[in-house]
């Protein structure tokens, strides 16, 4: 996506330039204040969904309503991506009938399937490489509370997942510092971390890995973490409840941020794993302003690919 050019498809926070990003999340902040108008009466966004959801099931939803449009809901029973139907098929089929496809699926290949293969612009709404979605309602919650995004510091404790992966992207593109705490065999894959460094080389940010979490959230302004154990990863629980003993988030580790530090977590949360007991509702938590956002979020993805 770019601001020179009409964006076809959001699939990954890498489709976008810096000023691309910065001109979404202003969009969005635009949404979230009633200043803008944008409205697509006639179009219909299909969700076309793998894995189970609340947030971005809903959010999308109440988007495409609140836009004057629609929207319909594709269980992983019905759509059968790859199994009852060829991706391809699917993709031509629903290019016939609807405006633009959302996609929460497993491997992002699927995406580029139905990118290629259909004519209506696909959102990616979670895969097990991106969430590029939840980045941008991150980084606007970050604004939001902490004014920025250059200059300020992200720590984020625990799996470098799908999550870890769009936050780092649009982070270290905004100029915002991303410091990560992994355990070894669940750190960031070299190469995402190498274009991470290109884009902070850009933007003035820096990357620092560690495994120690009291490293990572010294000076930071937010700490971020997610579930151990994401969807599709089930039969690793018992062995990733280990390796991430040491990485739980704790009203302790919170305040060994910088004064006034925000907690973010992209929801659902398992309280008493990743996320100690309470710490969801302490006054530094915006969990809950970070998953409003992604509403406005995804009117300004929806309104960018759908206009016109
Ligand atoms: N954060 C998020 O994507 O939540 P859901 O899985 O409930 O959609
Ligand atoms: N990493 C989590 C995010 C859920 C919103 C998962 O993929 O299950």
């Amino acid at each position: 996506m770019t601001t020179i050019t009409k964006p076809k498809h959001f699939l990954s926070i890498a489709d976008l330039t810096p000023e691309g990003l910065t001109t979404l999340l202003q969009r969005a902040a635009a949404f979230k204040a009633g200043r803008e108008s944008t409205r697509l009466a006639g179009r219909t966004l299909a969700l076309l969904f793998e894995k189970p959801s609340l947030r971005t099931r809903v959010s999308f939803h109440v988007a495409m309503r609140q836009l004057e449009g629609d929207c319909l809901y594709l269980s992983p029973e019905e759509v059968g991506l790859g199994k009852r139907e060829a991706v391809r098929d699917i993709a031509a089929v629903l290019s016939r009938y609807v405006d633009a496809l959302a996609v929460r699926t497993f491997a992002q290949e699927n995406l580029d399937l139905l990118a290629r293969y259909g004519s209506i612009p696909v959102i990616n709404a979670l895969t097990d490489d991106e969430h590029p979605c939840q980045a941008l309602a991150d980084v606007l919650t970050l604004w939001e509370r902490r004014g920025g995004p250059r200059g300020l510091t992200l720590a984020y404790i625990g799996d470098a997942n799908n999550c870890a992966n769009s936050l780092l992207y649009a982070t270290t593109m905004l100029g915002t510092s991303f410091r990560i705490a992994s355990p070894v065999g669940y750190q960031l894959q070299p190469e995402r971390l190498r274009k991470a460094q290109g884009y902070a080389a850009r933007s003035g940010a820096t990357v620092f890995l560690t495994e120690d979490p009291g490293e990572a959230v010294r000076g930071a302004d937010a700490v971020y973490t997610d579930v151990w154990t994401s969807m599709g990863q089930e039969r690793e629980q018992a062995l990733r409840q280990e390796a991430f003993a040491g990485y739980q988030v704790t009203a302790a580790l919170l305040a060994a941020a910088k004064p006034g530090a925000i907690l973010l977590h992209p929801l659902p949360a398992h309280h008493g794993e990743e996320v100690a007991e309470g710490v969801l509702y302490l006054p530094a938590s915006a969990v809950f302003d970070q998953a409003e956002n992604r509403l406005h979020v995804q009117k300004a993805v929806l309104a960018t690919l759908l206009e016109g």
